[in-house]
C-alpha cells in the first residue's frame, strides 16, 4: 500500500487523475471503476481536462460505478447517475452502453446485483478503482460491519452517513437510506485500487484505514490486503497518521530504486 501525501486538494487530485490516464493509455479498453461523492470532483475535472486538452481516449473504455441510492430515479439531482453524467460523462467520448452504474430502481435487487457481479466479470474485471472514504471509514457504501468478503448487494446506511450526505439534499429525511453497492470483495478483485481523501473531516477514517487493524468496522482498511492500492491525500487528511515521515521518505526515495533492464 502506498501512501502519498499532497500538499493540496487540487495536487493530489491531478496526481490521481494521472494514475488514471496512465492505465487508459496503457490499455485503452481499460475497466474503469468509479466512486461518487465531493472528493473526486476535481480529480473526474482533470480527466475532462485531459480528454479535451490532451486527447485522452475513452471511446474503448467500460466503467462501473461502485454504488447508487434506492429509490432515486436517474433524473433525481442527487443520484449517482446524474452525478455522473453531469461530472464526467457528458464530458468524455465515453459510449452510454459502456457505463454501467448499479440501479435504484430496479424491483429485484438480488438479481439486480448478480447481474452486475457477472457484467464485471465478463468485461475481464476492473483495472482500476476509484474510491473515496467516508467519515466512518466505509468505502463504496461498505458501512461498520460489512464483511470484508461481501458482495454486490442492498445495505442500509449508518447514520453518520446520513448525516453526511445530509448536506446533499433539500432536507435530512430526503436521504435515501438504503442503497446498493459493490461488496468489500468484489472491490478487492479490482487489479489496483486508488482512494483519495481530503479535509481533517476524515483525518480520523484515514488514520485507521491506514494505520489501524484491518477490520470490517473501517471497511477502508481492506486496502491493507490489497497487492496493488495507493492512497492519495491531502496535508489536512493525513494530520492523525502517525508515519507520516516514512510515507515522505518511501516517495523522495522510490524514483532511485533499480529499475528492470
Ligand atoms: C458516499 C459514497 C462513497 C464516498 C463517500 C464520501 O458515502 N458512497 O463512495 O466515498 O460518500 O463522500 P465525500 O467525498 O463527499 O466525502
Amino acid at each position: 500500500m502506498e501512501v502519498i501525501i499532497c500538499p493540496s486538494y487540487d495536487e493530489m487530485s491531478v496526481r490521481a487523475a494521472q494514475e488514471v490516464a496512465v492505465v487508459l493509455n496503457t490499455k485503452p479498453n481499460a475497466v474503469l471503476g468509479l466512486a461518487t461523492g465531493s472528493t473526486p470532483l476535481a480529480l473526474y475535472k482533470e480527466l475532462v481536462r485531459l480528454h479535451k486538452d490532451e486527447g485522452l481516449d475513452f471511446s474503448q473504455v467500460t466503467t462501473f460505478n461502485l454504488d447508487e441510492y434506492v429509490c432515486l430515479n436517474p433524473t433525481h439531482e442527487q443520484s449517482y447517475h446524474y452525478f455522473m453524467q453531469e461530472h464526467l460523462f457528458q464530458h468524455i467520448n465515453i459510449p452510454p452502453e459502456s457505463i454501467h452504474i448499479p440501479s435504484g430502481t430496479t424491483r429485484n435487487h438480488v438479481a439486480f446485483c448478480d447481474w452486475y457481479e457477472n457484467r464485471i466479470k465478463e468485461c475481464g474485471g476492473i483495472d482500476i478503482q476509484i474510491l473515496g472514504i467516508g467519515s466512518d471509514g466505509h468505502i463504496a457504501f461498505n458501512e461498520p460491519g460489512s464483511s470484508l468478503g461481501s458482495r454486490t448487494r442492498i445495505k442500509t446506511l449508518a447514520k453518520v452517513t446520513i448525516d453526511d450526505n445530509a448536506r446533499f439534499f433539500k432536507k435530512a429525511e430526503d436521504v435515501p437510506i438504503y442503497a446498493i453497492t459493490m461488496g468489500v470483495g468484489t472491490i478487492l478483485e479490482a487489479r489496483k485500487l486508488l482512494l483519495v481523501a481530503n479535509g481533517d473531516g476524515k483525518a480520523g477514517a484515514v488514520a485507521q484505514a491506514i494505520e489501524g487493524p484491518v477490520t470490517s468496522m473501517i471497511t477502508a482498511s481492506a486496502l491493507q490486503l490489497h497487492p496493488d492500492s495507493v492512497i492519495y491525500i491531502d496535508e489536512a487528511a493525513s494530520a492523525s497518521l502517525k508515519m507520516c515521515d516514512y510515507y515522505r521518505w518511501i516517495q523522495d526515495n522510490k524514483p532511485g530504486a533499480p529499475k528492470p533492464e
